[in-house]
């Protein structure tokens, strides 16, 4: 019987040693894990990926303890990195190249050869992980940037499994796309997939653009004629798990955790904005935007607060640390020129928060201010919308961020005008109540049928039904 192998450059567990002996085990939460989770959890699922600790913190021993324990308990096969290999692939080439480059961001790109080696020779390491399960007629899914050489390798070596890719950041444009050193070697390395989906159309488009472009292959449709098969393109706009958000979340520790925000909202209309640290999500932008609003729109001063919420991460690239200092002197410019002895416009948390406690502050939030320069979907809007069960609250969304293309009922702004930041801000405020509703209610009901489970039951369907085709045509 085949099986099923998700790949993805993170576990869905993450590995930590213990200060004094031992490991722990935290599940890793996101939206991915909790999309494959029930394919993932048929009794022959198995998923590949970097546990998250450096090899050298590992004993030979401790290494065999921690692979038992996430093969037996946790349905998960590690692929173990060294310090540099960490150093080199996730931090330089993931993170300082494919990620600013797709992200639009081509100053912040760099190119180092030494990096692209490791790239390749992490690639390398998850195949021979995947070597040592895969049967021939296995179904691979393979997940985002980390990873996009891996679908060739399988194919080279095993041509009847069935390859997915889906790709979870934007596909950038031809024109920037074509200004990266390993563009072609990227491009054949995806095509080793039989299925290669992306959040929207528009990335599915500019992906078979530069097939076209840069290795003159001739593509119908979705469909590209690649040596002796064919490969297909499509959109999969991945969802959230809408009856967890739309249930009622709250425990002793989130009201704990969120208490005091909530607390002290009384006649305040609640901002709310939560992202990773990313210079790709436009939170500087963003709070240049509230200011606007605030210079503009006197009357709202003492009855509006921003919470502005940022989780760390990717700490050890440099450009990330920076922007941290960045948002805190902002923060602390506006706090000074408009707050008061009884009001400070904006309230920040460089940290994270329980999943509970998020979906409390989305339920008491007026407004979600969301408006990266870039992401590839943004499934924070998605959350919101499914946890305001009363349809109340309103989304204040740039039109960057994959997600606004299904969500045209929410205020759609340009991220890098603060003009139309300012004015997406008083309009989802002043919305009535009852036309709010019936936009919410629009946008609810599209992603309680679009959640993610459905998202991965369409992508692993169409990856069946494709490859029984071209074993026919072929
Ligand atoms: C994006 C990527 C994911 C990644 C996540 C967190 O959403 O598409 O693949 O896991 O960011 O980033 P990190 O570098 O911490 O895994």
């Amino acid at each position: 019987m085949s099986k099923i192998i998700f790949a993805s450059n993170r576990l869905p567990v993450t590995v930590q040693k213990n200060t004094n002996e031992g490991f722990t085990y935290q599940k890793s939460i996101g939206g991915l894990a909790t999309g494959l989770k029930s394919y993932h959890e048929q009794s022959n699922g198995l998923w590949v990926g970097w546990p998250g600790i450096a090899d050298e913190k590992m004993n030979r021993e401790e290494k065999k303890a921690v692979q038992k324990e996430l093969l037996e308990n946790h349905q998960c096969l590690p692929v173990f990195l060294t310090e540099e290999e960490v150093d080199l692939y996730y931090n330089i080439f993931c993170n300082r190249t494919i990620w600013p480059l797709f992200h639009y961001f081509t100053s912040k790109t760099t190119y180092e050869a030494e990096s692209w080696e490791a790239y390749k020779l992490v690639n390398l390491k998850f195949f021979q992980t995947i070597e040592s399960v895969i049967e021939e007629d296995d179904v691979i899914w393979i997940h985002d940037f980390h990873l996009m050489l891996l679908p060739q390798m399988i194919k080279e070596k095993y041509p009847a499994a069935q390859i997915g890719f889906f790709l979870h950041i934007p596909f950038p444009s031809f024109e920037i796309f074509r200004l990266l050193i390993w563009r072609e070697e990227i491009l054949l390395g995806l095509l080793g997939a039989d299925l290669i989906g992306f959040h929207t159309y528009e990335y599915a488009r500019h992906f078979l653009s530069s097939i076209r472009r840069l290795l003159d292959l001739e593509t119908n449709f979705n469909r590209v004629s690649y040596e002796d098969r064919y490969v297909q393109v499509d959109a999969f706009p991945m969802g959230i798990d809408y009856e967890f958000f739309a249930r009622e979340h709250e425990t002793p520790a989130s009201q704990e955790e969120t208490r005091e925000i909530i607390e002290k909202t009384k006649g305040i209309k609640m901002i709310l904005s939560i992202d990773r640290l990313d210079y790709t999500k436009g939170i500087p932008e963003r709070i240049k935007g509230f200011s606007r609003f605030l210079a503009q729109n006197p009357e709202y001063r003492g009855k509006v607060r921003l919470n502005l919420i940022v989780a760390p991460s990717r700490i050890d690239v440099d450009s990330y640390d920076r922007l941290r200092k960045e948002i805190k002197e902002l923060v602390s410019d506006i706090n000074g020129k408009y707050g008061t002895f009884t009001w400070m416009p904006i309230w920040f948390f460089f940290r994270t928060f329980t999943q509970e406690s998020l979906i409390t502050l989305y339920r008491h939030s007026d407004v979600l201010l969301v408006t990266p320069l870039r992401d590839g979907m943004n499934l924070v809007a998605k959350e919101y919308i499914a946890s305001r069960t009363d349809y109340e609250g309103m989304v204040v969304i740039s039109e960057t961020a994959g997600a606004a293309s299904e969500l045209s009922e929410a205020v759609i702004v340009n991220a890098n005008d603060y003009n139309a930041i300012a004015r997406g801000l008083k309009k989802a405020l002043a919305m009535p109540r009852e036309e709010k509703i019936a936009r919410n209610k629009m946008m609810s009901r599209r992603i309680q049928r679009y959640h993610v489970g459905f998202w991965a039951s369409e992508f692993l369907n169409t990856l069946n039904r494709f490859s029984l085709e071209s074993a026919e045509i072929i």
